[in-house]
């Protein structure tokens, strides 16, 4: 359509007909099973409000959308077609590692790349929309839903969020095979005090602007067409019902201009936050903050008109957002193609196309972090039939291994450990036990997949225990897959402890009483406390939630044929009570170094400052050295640039491709400044013995901040870059900026 047309449209709509623009349901809504009594009337809507819906979510199907744009489309007035969206987090039919382990790659070309196959997945069964990058900043592992981030940098954050949004939606939301991103949550989510979701969120408006917003400008300037408003408040305020951030800083600020579509129920829920006294009130407050969609609540399909015919609001802003849904839907094609890329043989195909999987086997390998390996027990040999290795743990046979977000995926299509190490030709001999179940005894386990029991007896789990342990006493090395279960993370999976399941603990520490060479395998949606597993295991191979790849990934990287390429994405605590923790803090004004004697630092009585594993960290099967740093110059100016060199080795025996990161440190300025920041990162491979001299540009927009005024700028004075594999980079040198 034109955009004349658009807008004779627009003026040919009722007013009740433009109100259900900004309507999202469910599609149990539309799949005719007598809705009137159900769901309708819980919502009390009326059947001609659901004939006026502009969009639905959570519904996927070729067949199924068809068949309900078909039926939809003959009762909306003017034949509008719906929008189809839903959280496509890390791939629809091929899932890959959850985002958090995405984050592990620093790979942002394979991150669009997964994006991109997932967009072919998404719309191929008839979506439009993802309800992805989720953006938010994490840095509390007690929140359940730091596995849908890339991490606690905001560096990092943002190049991923750039490479989703590019794999999504391509050259255009329009293009064939091609979805719309969603940047959520806007804004500030991943931050609630006590890592409790939904909780309050307090940031500085520097913490805000200079931490939290960037990642999602981030996505905004690679051109996501959809945001999506937050839970939580920020400044004590309701997102969607935050003007100021979602007015003026997304739309006026930064120029947004396209939809604002607000969380499941959030506008509904400024009521229960406080801020409005009824449904009408709420509605005012939602659509003069710009939210154009209200996500599966009746505030604005039975609130709207009233308030504007009462003159609460004007009919001008409401046609704003209804505007601005139709030029949405004109944009992915729809008035002219309503099913745009559904296409049942695809979508209803018998395998997950080859290259889909190879991708998700890659994209695995790269994301699992090798957090140590004591005396290069790994990776293991397939060639001595004199060795025996015992598999021991319940995610040797866990098919659940996607993360709390891959809610379309076929569990049967999942490979587990037990099956690629059963598909394995090799010398080595090996069993495998359970010794325990993922859940433990008695459990059970609630989450968007429905309820799931722990079915399991007591006699059950001696026997399992029991074959486990004298399957250990025989082995020359012990691989013990665990973790914490998929549902123990996302969304509403806060927790206050952050340990591998105490049921699983019990099995560890008795296979390493009857073998000390043990290897973890650890699944996690969230950093862990491993401090007994670091003491007691000579390695860890820290695995995430991989997902359809699972098995052939962790095989090819425990047997060597591929290495471990990840580095972390977000700290390892030492433990619970360290959280909040990461590595660009502020230096306070009683700075503690480690070992110090001093009480009156920054410092805690029982437990080191440093995370067990900080940020950037990750061994691989071979090792590096960096040395020779220099800069060409030592003093920037604006509009110049600083090259800084660097000459990274392969100081070990196999080729590997190390993450080289760059950090910098304002060693002075009007407020107080991180004691460092990544401010870029490159992977180079290496065969063995190989030097190669890495470059990096440093900009006088690198050191930009928020000065005492709140002026988004650089200061002169001095600065400190840092060299090396990981956030604890120790090479130097010295550089002042001039102005
Ligand atoms: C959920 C989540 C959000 C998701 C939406 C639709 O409550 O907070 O991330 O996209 O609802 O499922």
């Amino acid at each position: 359509m034109t955009e004349q047309q658009l807008k004779e449209l627009l003026a040919d709509m009722s007013l009740e007909e433009k109100i259900g623009q900004l309507l999202q349901l469910t599609g149990n809504f539309f799949d005719g099973d007598g809705l009137a009594t159900g769901p309708m009337q819980d919502m009390n809507l009326t059947q001609e409000t659901v004939n006026n819906t502009g969009s639905v979510l959570t519904t996927v199907g070729a067949a199924k959308i068809r068949k309900i744009q078909t039926e939809y489309m003959k009762h909306q007035p003017h034949g509008i077609p719906m929008i189809f969206m839903a959280d496509i987090i890390n791939g629809f039919r091929t899932v890959f590692p959850i985002p958090l382990a995405q984050g592990c790659s620093f790979d942002p070309e394979e991150v669009e790349e997964m994006a991109a196959v997932a967009a072919k997945e998404s719309a191929r069964t008839g979506l439009h929309v993802t309800f992805s990058p989720m953006v938010d900043l994490v840095r509390d592992a007690r929140w359940g839903r730091v596995m849908e981030s890339t991490g606690e940098d905001v560096y990092l954050n943002g190049r991923l969020a750039e490479a989703m949004v590019k794999g999504y939606q391509g050259e255009g939301i329009g293009k064939k095979d091609k979805i719309s991103a969603c940047v959520k949550h806007f804004a500030g989510y991943g931050a609630p005090i006590a890592g409790r979701d939904y909780n309050t969120v307090e940031v500085s408006e520097r913490t805000l602007r200079e931490e939290i917003l960037p990642g999602y400008k981030a996505a905004l300037d690679a051109d996501a067409r959809m945001f999506m408003t937050s839970f939580n408040t920020l400044g004590r305020i309701p997102s969607s019902a935050n003007k100021e951030l979602c007015r003026d800083i997304l739309r006026k600020e930064w120029g947004f201009d396209g939809i604002l579509i607000s969380d499941w129920a959030a506008i509904k829920e400024i009521i229960f936050h406080g801020v409005a006294e009824d449904d009408e009130a709420a509605a005012v407050l939602a659509l003069e903050a710009g939210v154009d969609i209200d996500m599966m609540t009746n505030v604005y399909c039975n609130h709207l008109k009233s308030a504007i015919e009462k003159g609460k609001i004007s009919v001008e802003l409401l046609d704003e957002s209804v505007y601005r849904i139709l030029q949405f839907k004109n944009e992915l094609g729809l008035f002219e193609n309503p099913f745009k890329d559904a296409d049942e043989d695809y979508d209803e195909q018998a395998e997950i196309p080859a290259e889909h999987r190879a991708l998700a086997r890659k994209a695995a390998a790269d994301s699992f972090v090798l957090l140590k390996n004591e005396d290069e027990i790994l990776p293991l040999t397939k060639d001595d039939s004199s060795k025996t290795i015992a598999f021991v743990g319940p995610y040797m046979e866990e098919k659940k291994v996607c993360g709390s977000w891959s809610l379309f995926y076929k569990e049967e299509e999942c490979v587990t450990l037990s099956k690629a190490l059963q598909e394995m030709s090799m010398q080595t001999k090996y069993t495998i036990s359970r010794g325990c179940n993922t859940l433990g005894y008695g459990k059970s386990s609630d989450g968007f997949t429905g309820h799931i029991e722990s079915n399991v007896t007591l006699e059950e789990l001696a026997q399992m225990e029991q074959e486990a342990i004298a399957n250990a006493k025989k082995a020359d090395v012990v691989v013990m897959a665990l973790g914490e279960y998929f549902n123990e993370t996302g969304e509403a999976g806060s927790k206050t402890e952050i340990t591998i399941p105490e049921h699983q603990l019990e099995l560890f520490r008795k296979i390493v009483d009857v073998n000390p060479n043990v290897v973890v395998v650890n699944f996690s949606g969230r950093p862990l406390d491993l401090r007994e597993v670091d003491r007691k295991a000579k390695a860890i191979l820290q695995v995430w939630f991989p997902g359809t790849e699972a098995g052939h990934a962790i095989m090819d990287v425990l047997f060597g044929d591929v290495a471990p390429g990840g580095r972390l994405s977000m700290s390892f605590p030492y433990n619970v009570g360290q959280v909040p923790v990461f590595y660009s803090e502020l230096h306070t004004g009683r700075r503690y170094v480690e070992g110090s004697d001093n009480r009156f630092c920054s410092r805690y009585l029982d437990a080191p400052n440093k995370p067990l594993f900080v940020f950037g960290y990750g061994l691989d099967y071979t090792t590096y050295a960096y040395e020779n740093i220099s800069l060409n110059q030592n003093t920037l100016k604006a509009g110049e640039g600083i090259t800084v060199s660097v000459d990274v080795i392969n100081t070990g025996k196999r080729k590997g491709t190390e993450v080289v990161q760059m950090y910098i440190q304002d060693l002075v300025g009007s407020v107080a400044r991180p004691v460092r920041e990544l401010k870029g990162f490159q992977k180079i491979t290496l065969e063995p013995g190989e030097r190669k001299t890495v470059q990096f540009v440093i900009t006088e927009e690198m050191l930009r901040f928020y000065d005492v005024s709140m002026q988004y700028t650089s200061e002169a004075g001095a600065f400190k870059v840092f060299v090396g594999g990981s956030s604890d980079a120790q090479l130097e040198q010295d550089f002042v900026l001039s102005k």
